[in-house]
């Protein structure tokens, strides 16, 4: 008798439950198998016992090995395609309410470093077709026209990231001339009640030169990229005539570079806007001339009458010296101007014939009936996301009727689905920007608003609609 079944008989002889002593440890006497089961264990044991254990052991384990290799690879490759997915949903239900329990401006900032280095999702289908919402854009086509709002990617490092949320257009900014930190934190504050945000950054930016720097580097890889067989510049650039060259590098999408100006500029000068032109002309698919910062002493000042006349003639003329490439020029407004001012801003954009205006920045009101606490509500900044968009809305509508529709505009400020984008299209927007919806539900955003607008359009086309309800 082998000493398996023995001991198996032994304990067969004791209580249930009974607690057993033996030399080497304490054992609970389980419940014996009776019949089927009896004569299973039995022949197990007795298998377990008359095979060479090695053989046996070996077997078991190398096919065990397979299984759990193989069982990894299989949930490593699918959990990657889920999370590659910007569509899934895991980013609005888990990783952005637990990144929300961290601070805003760092949380902005660790996903700017995920973008960097690539790990953000990528809308799957962003490179298919989408008739309905391609459109034109200062004569170029644009695979769709919603487009990532500036404050976001502020010294260009997430560029292509965006690009590959299904963005097309991506606005990098606002840069001024030197670098300067901004504000002191904290300067983003959640409105998770409203899903809005105030922020008062006051421009931190790393200024003209390191970011023209990143954005040649980039250009030049794009430009190579692009250009199979060909590794130098300049070869690479003279293939494509300038006019039919999209700056983003990427076809069918468009980089907007936004202008600020450094805080300890004199409030009345031009110089800022003027260098932008010269440092970024060469780079953008347009420039914004952005003069509706509420969180720069006295420039919202600039977008009154004369004085915005006279800058936007400086830098249109500065655009105009610019050898090869000369970018449309937009101008970007706030969303707190009376009818008189809006009405003084139509003519001035048009008599001084800037290409566009973006319409809205950041609201420096406090909407009633806003669920936040009245210490956020009290933080000083501008107040972006969906208590914003019935101010956006009003005024893009006013300078689409005041414009007459002679330029485009951008309408931006709350939009956060394919009904809000669509309200800014038929009130004059011929392409939408989002930031702070982003910023709540996560990198799938850019995919549903563009999904849920094929939807309402109901085989209609983006650019039919532009300025239906104006
Ligand atoms: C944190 C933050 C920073 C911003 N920084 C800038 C900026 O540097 N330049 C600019 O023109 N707009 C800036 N904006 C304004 C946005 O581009 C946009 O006009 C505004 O937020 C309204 O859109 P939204 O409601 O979709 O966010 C910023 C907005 C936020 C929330």
């Amino acid at each position: 008798m082998t000493a398996v079944t023995a001991t198996a008989r032994w304990a067969a002889s004791q209580k249930v439950g009974q607690t057993l002593r033996t030399p080497r440890a304490a054992v609970t006497v389980a419940k014996q198998p009776t019949g089927f089961a009896r004569a299973f264990h039995g022949s197990a044991a007795t298998f377990r016992a008359t095979v060479p254990k090695s053989a046996l052991g070996r077997g078991l384990a190398a096919t065990r090995r397979g299984f759990v290799t193989a069982g990894l690879v299989v949930g490593t490759l699918a959990g990657s395609a889920y999370l590659w997915d910007s569509r899934a949903a895991i980013y609005p239900y888990v990783v952005m309410p637990a990144l929300r329990l961290f601070d805003a401006e760092d949380t902005h900032a660790f996903s700017i470093q995920l973008a960097k280095w690539g790990l953000v999702p990528r809308d799957t289908s962003r490179d298919q077709p989408e008739p309905a919402l391609e459109t034109k854009l200062w004569g170029k086509t644009v695979v769709n026209p919603l487009g990532l709002a500036a404050g976001y990617d502020k010294n260009g490092e997430a560029i292509d990231a965006m690009y590959g949320l299904g963005f097309g257009l991506v606005e990098v900014g606002s840069i001024t001339p030197a670098p300067q930190p901004g504000n002191p934190r904290p300067r983003v504050f959640r409105l998770p009640e409203e899903k809005a945000c105030i922020n008062r950054y006051g421009f931190n930016s790393q200024g003209h030169e390191a970011t023209r720097q990143r954005l040649v580097d980039r250009f030049w890889r794009k430009a190579i990229a692009n250009q199979p067989g060909t590794d130098d510049e300049t070869t690479a650039a003279a293939q494509v005539p300038v006019e039919q060259q999209y700056r983003s590098g990427v076809p069918g999408r468009l980089l907007g570079i936004n202008l600020g100006k450094n805080t300890n500029s004199p409030q009345d000068s031009y110089d800022d806007y003027v260098r932008g032109v010269q440092a970024f002309g060469a780079l953008a698919d347009y420039l914004v001339v952005n003069v509706s910062c509420p969180n720069t002493p006295g420039q919202r000042d600039q977008q009154k009458g004369d004085k915005l006349e006279q800058l936007l003639k400086q830098v249109v003329s500065e655009r105009d010296q610019l050898e090869g490439h000369r970018p449309p020029l937009v101008v970007k407004i706030s969303p707190d101007l009376s009818e008189a001012e809006l009405t003084q801003i139509a003519q001035a954009s048009l008599k001084a014939r800037v290409d566009g205006i973006i319409v809205s920045n950041t609201t420096t009101q406090r909407p009633r009936g806003l669920h936040a606490s009245s210490a956020v509500l009290h933080e000083r900044g501008g107040l972006s996301g969906p208590p914003v968009q019935d101010l956006s809305l009003q005024a893009l509508k006013t300078v689409y009727r005041l414009t007459r529709g002679e330029i485009p505009l951008i309408g931006c400020g709350g939009i956060g689905s394919g009904a809000d984008a669509l309200r800014f299209a038929r009130a004059g927007a011929s392409a939408v920007q989002i930031y702070t919806s982003m910023s709540y539900d996560g990198p799938g955003v850019p995919r549903r608003i563009k999904d849920e607008v094929v939807q309402l359009l109901e085989g209609q086309k983006w650019s039919s609609v532009v300025g239906k309800d104006a």
